[in-house]
Parts: structure tokens; C-alpha cells; sequence
């Protein structure tokens, strides 16, 4: 479809877009905890988690997280360890740590209350447009429109073009002409865009724009495959007595900042390293984003380490570390 933005707005408000997907979104929306039981704290947290991790998984993660994390003023008296231990299973840790480091600020310079102000918020460690948008429709019910890959592709398939996410906001701001309820509106979005107009096969039957939208009905299933990465890798089991071996090093991609078993990467470690016996304990495929590892695990015997960056923990205090996933799968 050619235009100019405002006419792309009045194409969608004269297609009565917002009014349709408010009623959809009343009668189809998503209950989800963070959506039951709404605060300021669970909205800017689940955003967060939501950046990179299915619904799904932030619905099973978020209680247990909640356990140890209810509010603002309960980092006050943790340490970054304690919530990268509870991060366990989401994934993308850099997040948690901007995480911590924001709410730091919230609590010290606002007093434990999230700002409301776009410019306060985007001066917030990991928080971008997206988010703040986010947080301002969904948290405040206020002016903004937030813009994720799910509502980019439902807004660009009706009108067949490509636009910048500045320029899909003017476009709702245009079309959403009773500019009430901003919550609502956004978390339409995000319900209808997942569930009807998805990635690969859009439900264009199902659809309440199918009349107007510039793509219905075309094909969308061929699948833009991600490059897949597959790569070997072994860990290395090393007991003393009742201790196990740890390390950390910074150029593990997955794990700088994780105590993890030692590898076959850790080329530093292994040239401080002698053992007399390799016996294999298990095998298996683990996946990380577009990584297929195959993982060799091995115990060593009879060995001589000569190396001092190392964390010797005991067998019964691993649930003290944060012990990302792939360790916990081999370990417990
Ligand atoms: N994806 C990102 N934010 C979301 C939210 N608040 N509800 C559902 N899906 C989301």
C-alpha cells in the first residue's frame, strides 16, 4: 500500500481498527498472572523477562522469582548472586543485571516508585523504546505505544509496507481516536498479533481485519531459518573429596559471569591441568538460541591443577551459587 503516514492512520480509524481489536481483545485476552494481579513492580518486571523469553516461561518462572523478589525494597537486601540464582531458566542474563542495577536506582533516587516519565525511564539500565512504551500504556495507562516484532508484523501485513516503529506509533496515535484506554489497546495488540496473526500461519480466516489487511490470505509459512551453530563441547566433572570444581571465565559466551564446570574451551585451565584418567558420564544435545551443542561430560581422575582461579563447592551447597541450567541438568 503507498501513502503517507497520516493517511495510513486514517486508513486504519476509518477500518475502525482500535474499536475491533479492543472488542476482540475483551472477549479473548490472555489471563496471565502479571495481567491478575497488576502492579507498577510486576509490569516493569515481566516487561523485562518478556524481552527475551517466551510467555510461557515467564508464567512458570515469575511465582517462584516472586518468592524471593516481591517488590522493589526487597533487592535492597540482596546481592546481584541472589538474583542471578533466581534468574535461573530465563536466559539472557545481561538483562537481570541491568535488572538489578535499575532497581537500585528506583529505590535510591525515586524513593522505591518507578518513574512515569519517558526520558526518567529510558535512563534506566535496559530499559529501550519498547519497554518504556511498555511500561507507560501498560503500567500508567498512558500515551504510548509500545512496538515488539509481533505488532510490527501485524501492522505492516495490513498495510504491506515496511515502516519504521516511530512511524507505526504516529499511525496508531492517528487511528486510535478514543485515546482512553491505553492498556487495553496495547495488550490487544500483543494478545492479537500472537495468537491470530502469527508468524507463520496467520489464522486469516479467523481474522476481524481480513476485509481491509493488504496480505491476507498470503502465504507466510515459508520459515526465514535462523543459521544453526553445531559444536562439540565437553565439561569436566573434578571432585576432592566431597568438592566440586568451578570456574569462571569472561570469553565463555554463555557463561562469563557464571561459575561453571570446566570445558574444553577453557583453554587457559587446561593447559594448568594434568590427569591420568578421562572416563565419559554422559552425553547429550542441549540447545542455546541458534546453538545445537552436543555435550560430552566427563569425570577426571587422578589430577594435578596448578591453577588459582578456581571455586571449590560442595556437593550439598550447589543450590547457594547460581548455577545456570545446563549445570543443574548435569549435576543433579
Ligand atoms: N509480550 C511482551 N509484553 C507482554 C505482555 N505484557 N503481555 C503479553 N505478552 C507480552
Amino acid at each position: 500500500m503507498k501513502g503517507n503516514i497520516v493517511q495510513f492512520g486514517n486508513f486504519f480509524h476509518q477500518n475502525n481498527f482500535s474499536k475491533l481489536i479492543l472488542s476482540w481483545f475483551k472477549k479473548n485476552q490472555r489471563h496471565l498472572y502479571w495481567r491478575d494481579n497488576r502492579s507498577l513492580y510486576l509490569t516493569y518486571l515481566t516487561e523485562i523477562m518478556l524481552q527475551q523469553t517466551s510467555v510461557k516461561t515467564v508464567e512458570n518462572k515469575l511465582k517462584v522469582y516472586l518468592d524471593k523478589f516481591p517488590n522493589f525494597s526487597s533487592y535492597r537486601s540482596k546481592k546481584l548472586n541472589d538474583l542471578l540464582s533466581s534468574w535461573s531458566g530465563l536466559g539472557y542474563y545481561n538483562r537481570a543485571e541491568n535488572l538489578f542495577k535499575s532497581i537500585k536506582i528506583i529505590n535510591e533516587k525515586y524513593k522505591g516508585k518507578i518513574p512515569s516519565n519517558k526520558f526518567e525511564l529510558l535512563a534506566l539500565p535496559g530499559i529501550g523504546q519498547y519497554t518504556a512504551n511498555a511500561i507507560l500504556s501498560i503500567g500508567f495507562n498512558k500515551k504510548a505505544y509500545p512496538i515488539d516484532v509481533n505488532i510490527r508484523r501485524l501492522l505492516t501485513r495490513i498495510l504491506d509496507c515496511t515502516l519504521t516503529d516511530e512511524e507505526l506509533e504516529r499511525v496508531l496515535d492517528i487511528s486510535f481516536k478514543n485515546k482512553r484506554n491505553f492498556r487495553n489497546f496495547s495488550e490487544s495488540m500483543m494478545d492479537y498479533s500472537s495468537s491470530i496473526c502469527k508468524k507463520s500461519s496467520p489464522l486469516c480466516n479467523e481474522c476481524i481485519f481480513n476485509k481491509f489487511c493488504k496480505s491476507a490470505y498470503k502465504k507466510f509459512d515459508k520459515k526465514i531459518l535462523k543459521k544453526i551453530k553445531h559444536q562439540n563441547l565437553e565439561f569436566y566433572i573434578i571432585k576432592k573429596n566431597n568438592l566440586l570444581c568451578f570456574i569462571k571465565n569472561p570469553s565463555f559466551q554463555f557463561y562469563k559471569k557464571f561459575n561453571h564446570l570446566p570445558s574444553n574451551l577453557d583453554k587457559k585451565f587446561i593447559s594448568f591441568i594434568k590427569f591420568a584418567e578421562k572416563q565419559k558420564v554422559m552425553s547429550f544435545k542441549y540447545s542455546i538460541t541458534n546453538h545445537r551443542f552436543k555435550i560430552n561430560v566427563y569425570n577426571l581422575k587422578n589430577l594435578k591443577i596448578n591453577y588459582q582461579n578456581i571455586k571449590w563447592v560442595k556437593k550439598t551447597e550447589l543450590k547457594k551459587i547460581a548455577l545456570p541450567t545446563l549445570f543443574k541438568k548435569i549435576l543433579y
